[in-house]
């Protein structure tokens, strides 16, 4: 195998929790699908903050308050030129993914839907990317129509197509699947898509920390992601939106800084994007997120995809190795997501006995039932891999998944 670009083991040094042990065995961190480990620039970043700039944002005229107003605005730069976008005001902080979809989701069906209108899902979303609009199928009366998959765990294009009907409204779906790690033909959809008029949205939280992104060339009308996910700080979360599909959304909350004027018999609202930033935003996690862009982009997006390729390609072909290996998900595009079951054990035993021997792994539905449910299985053990893991990691994993297999 190829020796890697990034110089992992130095770059290990930059992720202090890595070096734990767990029950007396050297920690290995499997679940980065979940939420990654955060570099040490990022960690301090948060500390920097708080020691030297806090105040609140917006509304003060006294110095601190422009530092950290001016250190807000300059992460929703950083935002806009890591996805590309052609303007920051299109950037939105939210407190997550699932925030930025229940967003969308409010507001664009309050302001454009009626019931019989249609919202194209998948098969494979996460629970974010179906509840905000069960909620408002249930207040609008909207109706949901869903893509299946194939048995690889992919998404035919033609199976979208046929859902397309005259009262489609939005196409809203994952870039990758946070259980099967299939890449999604998103240009493809949004392409589709904009051939009959109907804007499209990416959930891009399994995405945006593996794949370059440039929302311009991809031309999605809506992206959302978790900072907690690309090695930033948790409780942030980014809503892309095209100016003009902004604009048409009415705001998702109410509070101070989203408006223009308030009186008591009417309120005009602010301009993008602080329409829909009400109240006082996580400026201390924006500038966190920024840090952690900049950590990605020294690494080279690039680079890192390339580590986490060879990662997932070891790894698939040590797994199938073991008697009994099950890997759900064997789309030809994946991402480091490999979800797997063993012999008739099940997923919660096997987790439970990995973790004894200190080894990180998610198990359970991931949050998609639904998916669970087209699959005929009740759950998975996944290990997610991110560039800092290693093929000892790896090894360390089949050692171990041999072990408890041993136990049954
Ligand atoms: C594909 C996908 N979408 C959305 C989310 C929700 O992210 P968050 O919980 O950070 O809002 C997740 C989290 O696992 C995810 O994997």
């Amino acid at each position: 195998m190829d020796e890697s670009i990034l110089d992992i083991k130095n770059i290990r040094k930059d992720f202090p929790i890595l070096t734990q042990t767990v029950y007396g065995k050297p920690l290995v961190y499997l679940d980065n699908a979940a939420t990654t480990q955060k570099p040490l620039s990022v960690i301090r970043k948060i500390e920097e903050v708080y020691s030297t700039i806090n105040a609140n944002i917006h509304r003060g005229v006294h110095h601190l308050s422009q530092l950290a107003t001016e250190s807000h605005e300059e992460a929703r730069k950083t935002v806009q030129h890591y996805i590309h976008a052609a303007n920051s005001n299109e950037v939105i902080f939210t407190s997550g993914a699932t925030e930025s979809v229940n967003l969308v989701a409010s507001s664009f069906c309050r302001s454009q839907c009626k019931p019989g209108d249609e919202i194209i899902l998948t098969a494979m979303e996460h629970h974010a990317n179906i509840i905000p609009w069960q909620i408002q199928r249930d207040i609008t009366g909207i109706v949901l129509k869903v893509v299946p998959i194939t048995e690889k765990g992919e998404i035919r294009l033609e199976d979208v197509e046929e859902l397309i009907s005259s009262k489609t409204k939005l196409i809203s779906l994952a870039h990758v699947s946070n259980v099967l790690g299939t890449i999604n033909p998103v240009a493809e959809i949004i392409q589709l898509g904009h051939n009959y008029n109907i804007p499209v949205m990416i959930d891009a939280a399994q995405s945006v920390q593996h794949i370059p992104i440039d929302v311009q060339a991809l031309d999605c009308d809506f992206l959302v992601f978790s900072s907690h996910k690309m090695y930033g700080p948790t409780g942030v979360g980014i809503l892309y939106g095209k100016e003009n599909q902004l604009d048409k959304l009415p705001p998702y909350q109410g509070g101070g800084e989203m408006i223009a004027h308030v009186t008591f018999e009417k309120t005009t609202f602010n301009e993008l994007p602080f329409k829909f930033e009400a109240g006082t935003p996580d400026y201390v996690g924006s500038t966190a997120l920024a840090e952690a862009i900049r950590y990605i982009e020294k690494l080279g997006l690039e680079n890192i995809r390339k580590q986490e390729d060879r990662l997932l390609h070891y790894a698939t072909e040590k797994l199938l190795q073991i008697p009994g290996m099950q890997i759900i998900g064997t789309s030809g595009r994946k991402s480091s997501v490999i979800s797997f079951l063993v012999g008739g054990i099940h997923p919660y035993d096997m987790g439970m006995l990995l973790d004894h021997l200190g080894i990180a792994v998610r198990t359970g539905h991931h949050c998609a039932q639904p998916l669970m449910d087209a699959l005929g299985i009740e759950g998975t053990i996944r290990a997610s891999f991110a560039f800092y893991n290693t093929e000892e990691e790896i090894d360390t994993l089949v050692a171990g998944i041999k072990r408890v297999a041993g136990m049954f």
